[in-house]
């Protein structure tokens, strides 16, 4: 069906039919874990008809969790289910959802996610802020030019579906071993079609990722594709720090105080005014006055070409 995501969207199901066989998966060790559940890596025979095992990420919940949490992991596998493979979203490989535990298997990121790998390169000599030097090992002003790009793309194809993620952040960013990031925790997301609104109205509170927050999403519990951009704003806000907490110094009832009055956080040490100008975009107050992905993707492309 060619590079335009929808025309894979017809029925998902049918493409996506993707029960795997549990005998078929050897678990070697414990990725991360988080409140509910934790992620291991592992072996899989046979995907694709492939002679060789491949390396994978099996997402399931920890003994002992809740119905919800459970329920929670069946959630994100059915927004996953729902998106054709894109080289800047975590692919699902996979899933064993016949017997208890639950597993989702996708798609291994050699280098992790993006907040824990953006923080290991920052350079020993300074670490409180972002000191990008001229260093192979290290990160070049390119490489974080590159990364905000490609989660653009990212979140231009999962908003094309119609699909808020509704946590975009850079813990939720992984990165394999080409340094190729790749949006992943689907866990909040929803998808506007269950409600017949572009915009959707949160009912229950769990821990909310507040510093990622959009204005109208903190104060009015509304998330929209356009409460991800601001998120993204964040994000490329984070990219540019070497992954500091957004707001630095600030608590979160003083954050929430700040944006009511219209603080933004200033342009980071490391960034020009025209990428600075893009992320001051994200945070209009007004959502409708923000880019959209497909226009943060060009945006982007713009800055990258004429910084070669
Ligand atoms: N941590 C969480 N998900 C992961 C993945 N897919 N690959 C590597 N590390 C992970």
């Amino acid at each position: 069906p060619g590079d335009d995501p929808s025309n894979y969207y017809q029925e998902p199901d049918l493409i996506r039919d993707l029960e795997f066989p549990r005998d078929k998966l050897s678990l070697e060790r414990v990725l991360g874990r988080g409140n509910f559940g934790q992620v291991i890596k592992a072996k899989a025979q046979g995907v694709g008809g492939a002679d060789k095992p491949m390396t994978v990420a099996v997402k399931t919940t920890k003994d002992g969790s809740s119905a919800d949490a459970k329920d929670d992991l069946l959630k994100e596998l059915k927004m996953m289910k729902l998106i054709p493979p894109h080289p800047n979203v975590v692919m699902l490989i996979g899933y064993c959802t016949k017997t208890e535990p639950v597993y989702v298997i996708v798609e291994y990121c050699a280098l992790g996610n993006l907040q824990n790998f953006l923080r290991k390169c920052r350079s020993k000599r300074d670490s409180t802020y972002a000191n990008i030097q001229v260093d192979e090992r290290l990160l070049t002003p390119r490489d974080l030019a590159s990364f905000i790009w490609q989660i653009a793309r990212g979140m231009a194809h999962v908003a094309s579906l119609k699909i808020v993620h509704r946590d975009l952040a850079s813990r939720n960013v992984l990165i394999d071993k080409n340094k190729v990031c790749k949006i992943s925790d689907f866990g909040l997301s929803r998808d506007v079609y269950d409600t017949d609104n572009e915009e959707y109205e949160q009912k229950t509170q769990g821990r909310l990722p507040l510093r990622w927050m959009a204005p109208e999403s903190l104060f009015d519990h509304v998330y929209s594709v356009k409460s991800d951009v601001w998120s993204f704003g964040i994000t490329m806000w984070e990219v540019l720090t070497l992954a500091c907490t957004p707001y630095p110094g600030l608590s979160p009832p003083a954050m929430m105080e700040r944006l009511r009055n219209g603080f933004r956080m200033s342009k980071p040490v490391h960034c020009n005014e025209e990428v600075y100008d893009i992320m001051r975009k994200c945070w209009e107050d007004d959502p409708e006055d923000r880019p959209t992905f497909i226009d943060l993707v060009r945006l982007l492309e713009d800055v990258i070409t004429k910084a070669e």
